[in-house]
């Protein structure tokens, strides 16, 4: 996701250093015109607004506040922007470790994947103070375009889960619906014409149907990152003492999926689990 976020803002004119744990990454984004920091600490001490979008919620905790991380270089004033998906303890925990040091933090939260950073059409959802959102909107209008401050520090990994909610649960339908039709023998593309005209339709339906039908199960949204996401909704759903029955079961597909070795394909991947059971056909095959 840093990849094309940082491309769009070096094409909105802002000077931007870039650093990456694997230096080989922001090699292209030197070539872009970018400036390409030797460590994190260079980073924070040449930057005023910092945005992270990293996989785990570790590296998350390590680069706001652990040692030579933006906690402790980073001037009173200057703001910081998370954008991976952390959860609301992490966010207000960072959130209060920046705020000692007069740092500004917004969780902020995207939707839209690598195509939707690449595109400028990302959803970001942000938590945090009215003045720190208004000053990261040059920032955060570079690569988004539906932008929403939910409310302070943590609304926005909120909002984020009950997104994640949605996407699994309406992912693991369509696969489960589109390897019905296939064991059914209907075509997809036709079965893609009458859906996306009725009340079965979902952008999570469309974006599944279009990669079986192009066989593109490469990552764009790996498996692996659900299983994070997934553990902060069960988190949430507990501290809410909300029942969440669809999301449970949508869990167990994602176990399946982990254990058939799907980790670091793309959500769209789940169809072969419905697809290639082995259960024999049940369908009425076309002449
Ligand atoms: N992919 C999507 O479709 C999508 C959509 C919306 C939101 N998100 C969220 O965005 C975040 C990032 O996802 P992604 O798809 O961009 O993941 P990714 O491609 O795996 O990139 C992860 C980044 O985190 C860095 N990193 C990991 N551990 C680190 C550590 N200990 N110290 C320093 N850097 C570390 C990696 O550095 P290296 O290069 O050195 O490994 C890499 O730059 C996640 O929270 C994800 O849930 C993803």
């Amino acid at each position: 996701m840093g990849g094309p976020m940082s491309r769009r803002l070096l094409e909105a004119g802002h000077r931007l250093v870039v650093y990456n744990r694997t230096s080989s990454k922001a090699v292209p984004l030197a070539a872009a015109g970018a400036t390409v920091a030797a460590s994190l600490s260079e980073l924070v001490a040449r930057s005023t607004v910092i945005c992270a979008c990293l996989d785990r919620l570790e590296a998350s905790e390590e680069v706001w506040l652990g040692p030579g991380g933006v906690r402790s270089g980073a001037s009173a004033g200057s703001i910081a922007i998370d954008h991976g998906t952390i959860g609301p303890a992490l966010a207000r925990r960072i959130g209060i470790g920046l705020g000692e040091r007069g740092i500004e933090f917004l969780d902020a939260p995207v939707s839209g994947g690598p195509e939707g950073a690449g595109q400028g059409t990302l959803t970001i959802m942000a938590g945090g103070s009215a003045e720190a959102f208004e000053t990261a909107l040059p920032v955060l209008r570079a690569y988004g375009r539906t932008i929403v401050r939910m409310g302070p520090i943590g609304a926005g990994s909120l909002t984020k889960l009950v997104n994640q909610l949605l996407t699994f649960v309406h992912g693991a339908a369509a696969a489960e619906a589109i390897g019905l039709a296939e064991r059914l023998g209907l075509d997809l593309r036709s079965l893609g014409d009458v859906l996306q005209a009725s009340f079965g339709q979902s952008r999570m339906l469309a974006r599944t149907l279009g990669r079986v039908l192009e066989r593109d199960f490469e990552a764009g949204a790996p498996l692996r990152l659900y299983g994070k996401d997934l553990r902060l909704v069960h988190e949430l759903g507990h501290s809410a003492n909300a029942a969440l029955p669809m999301i449970g079961a949508a869990s167990r597909v994602l176990e399946q999926a982990q254990a058939a070795g799907l980790s670091d394909q793309d959500i769209a991947a789940l169809v072969t689990l419905f697809r290639d059971r082995d259960n024999g056909s049940v369908g009425i095959r076309h002449r």
